[in-house]
């Protein structure tokens, strides 16, 4: 079975790791700090430079939570449209741009770059707007020597999206003034004890660990849970944010300081180049990065298709359990012909798990049973 997500598993972690993850970030950057999640990261990184009424610009094309900082600051938050190939449409950032606008973000999906970041970052200082860089899917890439995240003015990193741990993120002040008008909220840093939900987080990682290695066991849950009817509701974006805004835990921060990002990285670039070569011969489906850069840690292998539903069954069918479409858009986008682009993106981009505790093996095996 591949999962979405690495399972916490001790045997992963090393005492005397030569590089780990704090240190790696220390080459790259001289101002960041550790949060609970990353929204609210985004929500202490802004509070110091917005007021309220104030508007701030973002991609179409962005999951539903991601603006609730935004709300809790009392700002507008101004939806762009994007392009194809995910570059922000610069003619629409333009026409929404007004002298309430005091921030602008671009995001690096997916692990990678943005696409079309020059001219952004040229209209955005033109502008004289801060740029935020919504990094939440590449905490460990490296572009051209300059470590994603610590391009904007702030920056914003999800280490829960790459690591096996219960929380983690992190806010990158890229800019003197901005670092200066920081003023750390209760969730910034590290919780000093470990609490219940690291417990449970193992706890579950256990089961989860349990559950893919025992095929008997995982259907009998399966059948369980799908004799208790429809499964429980997602909570809403608000509730999710409440929900994040708390201080790093410590167990996410004890597997922080004992992980090696290269073996990480290495990890994940050898799966991202097994889907691709499972991906790029097929008819119905189409890379959406053709080249990973060296560099690169890529969060997951997005591909886009016409037909997702029957990509989704094919997968689940051949053991892959944690591919879905991405993202749930904001309400304010679905469906709005203004953001049709989006609309279709989030219908047909699908997200294949790369993660570290994959054997390239498993993709392979994968690759000879699909029948596209
Ligand atoms: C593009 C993007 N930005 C920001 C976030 C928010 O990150 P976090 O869940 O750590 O608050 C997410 C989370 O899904 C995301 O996908």
């Amino acid at each position: 079975m591949i999962s979405e997500h690495p399972s916490f598993s001790a045997r992963f972690l090393s005492e005397s790791q030569p590089l780990h993850i704090t240190s790696f970030l220390e080459r790259f950057s001289a101002d960041f700090s550790f949060y609970g999640s990353g929204k609210a990261a985004l929500s202490d990184g802004l509070a110091g430079l917005v007021d309220p009424g104030e508007n701030v610009l973002v991609p179409a094309y962005l999951p539903d939570a991601v603006v609730e900082p935004l709300f809790d600051l009392g700002l507008e938050a101004r939806y762009y449209r994007i392009q194809e190939n995910l570059a922000p449409d610069l003619a629409d950032v333009e026409r929404r741009l007004d002298d309430e606008t005091v921030a602008v973000m671009s995001v690096n999906y997916f692990g990678f770059p943005q696409p079309g970041l020059a001219e952004f970052m040229s209209l955005v200082d033109e502008y004289e707007c801060y740029h935020i860089a919504d990094n939440a899917h590449s905490p460990l890439s490296v572009d051209n020597g300059t470590l994603l995240g610590t391009r904007g003015d702030l920056g914003v990193t999800s280490l829960w999206k790459l690591l096996p741990i219960p929380d983690g993120a992190i806010l990158y002040c890229n800019d003197d003034a901005v670092a200066e008008r920081l003023d750390p909220s209760s969730f910034a840093g590290v919780r000093e004890q470990f609490g219940t939900d690291d417990c449970l987080f193992v706890l579950k990682s256990i089961i989860a660990s349990l559950l893919e290695t025992n095929e008997t066991i995982r259907r009998s849950v399966d059948d369980f849970v799908a004799s208790r009817g429809p499964s429980i509701s997602v909570p809403s974006p608000s509730a999710r944010y409440e929900a994040g805004k708390t201080p790093m835990s410590k167990l996410s921060a004890y597997v922080v300081e004992h992980t090696d990002p290269q073996m990480i990285r290495d990890a994940r670039r050898e799966n991202y180049f097994a889907w691709q070569r499972i991906v790029e011969p097929r008819s119905d489906v189409e890379v959406l990065y053709e080249s990973l850069p060296e560099g690169i840690c890529p969060q997951v292998f997005p591909l886009r298709t016409s037909i997702p539903q029957r990509v989704l069954e094919d997968l689940e069918r051949c053991g892959v359990d944690g591919a879905h479409t991405w993202p749930r858009l904001s309400s304010t986008v679905f469906e709005n012909p203004e953001y049709d682009r989006a609309t279709t993106l989030s219908r047909e981009i699908l997200v294949l798990p790369v993660h570290q505790h994959i054997d390239p093996s498993a993709i392979e095996d994968v690759g000879d049973r699909l029948p596209w």
